[in-house]
């Protein structure tokens, strides 16, 4: 049994915060009636920060953080209660509820399913060893919309430094902007991080709690030695090529394992969001499959504790701002790299829909002539690839912008910071 009289003090207790730290993210919600919108991301990426965004009059909201004491132990049906305890402050209104840690309650998805069919707005959030938020969109499907929060985009990072961009503020702050770069490549876009000065100490513990909580304590792993030597590989070498035979071939050397664990391992690091990884363009599905991956890690401030180089920052932190394109524009995007026969390689191979739109290179250089010809050989050699599709080619550098007509194409150079402000 709930208490009414404590739902009620935590319910005006909630109205009564200040909103103030709060900022807006780029991530937009679109409601459609009868399902529950589900925020999905790694930990302290900022999906309950996401939902306090959301609310303009406190008052509308019922906001239910399962983690509070209030509601240990609460059972679904206890929502009828919390409901009225609701409707006793506020008789005239009918609350948009936010709940976030649903997991702790044991078959959390009746909450959500009550709730819809009286017709209320229902946002669901949560993160936790016992479920991992995407798991709770699987629970909720065909009743929920899913969206992806991903760390700031750098837009979202100059926002949050108070560094404005629109119209004149733009040019009064162009030196800032440049320069800010540095900063979000070196420890990447965790809200807190970004707000907070011990960065390091920050990301120190997020990397700790995510390995311990959402791998070894998830899926009961004894192997410790492995989860961080897989972890250490992937702080090592992100934007990189991933093979499961080489990493096969490294480990076996020292301790007993199986391919298959390997792959399983890091299927767990993926799922837990830390990494992503970006397989072979191939019009071969076999080779699609066998054929190693690239890595990407979830934020660049966790190269920190590993092997820091810029320009894999760099490539890093253009992969993540096409995930945002896809995930928060709801985009039909995949992405895949280019690699033929160590001939040529490509970056990003950007496909939508069923047409190839985009070849990308992310380069450090910071001149024309810097800039290899070997890239540039390789966009246009794979222009020929999709030329019935007649791809755009870009080329993300340092500093260097123009737009050059090669071999009757265009090639489009522009600097990381101003591709990621478009
Ligand atoms: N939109 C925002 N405005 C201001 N600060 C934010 C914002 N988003 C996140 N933060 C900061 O980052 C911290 C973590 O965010 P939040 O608690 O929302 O993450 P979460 O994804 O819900 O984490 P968990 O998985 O642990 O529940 C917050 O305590 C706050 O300091
Ligand atoms: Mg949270």
């Amino acid at each position: 049994m709930i208490k009414k009289d404590l739902v009620k003090r935590y319910i005006v207790e909630f109205h009564n915060r200040n909103f103030s730290d709060v900022k807006q993210r780029e991530l937009k919600i679109e409601k459609i009636k009868n399902r529950a919108i589900c925020i999905i991301g790694p930990r302290r990426i900022g999906k309950t920060y996401f939902l306090f965004s959301l609310i303009k009059n406190p008052e509308d909201y019922l906001y239910i953080d399962f983690e509070n004491p209030i509601f240990y132990n609460s059972k679904p049906e206890d929502i009828i209660d919390i409901l009225d305890a609701y409707k006793e402050l506020y008789p005239d209104k009918n609350p948009i509820v936010l709940l976030d840690e649903v997991q702790n309650i044991i078959d959390w998805e009746r909450i959500v399913r009550y709730l819809l069919d009286k017709g209320l707005e229902v946002y669901v959030t949560g993160s936790s060893s016992k479920l991992l938020s995407t798991e709770i969109a699987t629970h909720l499907r065909g009743r929920s919309i899913t969206y992806n929060l991903l760390p700031l985009s750098f837009r979202e990072f100059l926002r949050f430094r108070s560094i404005m961009l629109e119209g004149k503020a733009f040019y009064e702050n162009y030196n800032k902007i440049r320069g800010s770069l540095e900063e979000y490549l070196k420890y990447g876009g965790y809200p807190e991080v970004v707000l907070n000065e011990q960065k390091e100490r920050i990301l120190k513990e997020y990397l700790e709690v995510l390995i311990k909580r959402d791998i070894l304590e998830r899926y009961k792993i004894r192997n410790v030695y492995l989860i961080n030597e897989l972890l250490y590989f992937a702080i090592n070498n992100y934007s990189k090529y991933l093979s499961y035979d080489s990493l096969f071939r490294l480990f076996k050397q020292r301790i007993r394992v199986t391919k298959r664990t390997i792959i399983s391992y890091i299927s767990y690091f993926e799922d837990a969001m830390i990494l992503f990884l970006v397989r072979e363009y191939s019009s071969s599905l076999k080779k699609r499959i066998v054929s190693p991956r690239k890595i990407y890690l979830i934020d660049v401030g966790y190269g920190l504790f590993g092997n820091k180089n810029i320009s894999r920052d760099m490539e890093n932190v253009v992969f993540l701002e096409l995930l945002r394109k896809k995930y928060y524009k709801n985009i039909n995007l995949e992405f895949y790299y280019l690699r033929k026969n160590n001939k040529y390689e490509v970056d990003f191979v950007i496909k939508e829909g069923l047409n190839i739109k985009q070849l990308i290179q992310v380069t450090y250089a910071n001149s024309k002539d810097e800039i290899e010809r070997r890239e540039i050989r390789s966009l246009l050699k794979a222009h020929e690839l999709f030329k019935e599709n007649n791809p755009e080619l870009i080329v993300i550098t340092w500093d260097y912008e123009d737009n050059l007509r090669i071999d009757n194409k265009e090639i489009k150079f522009i600097p990381l910071w101003k591709w990621l402000l478009v």
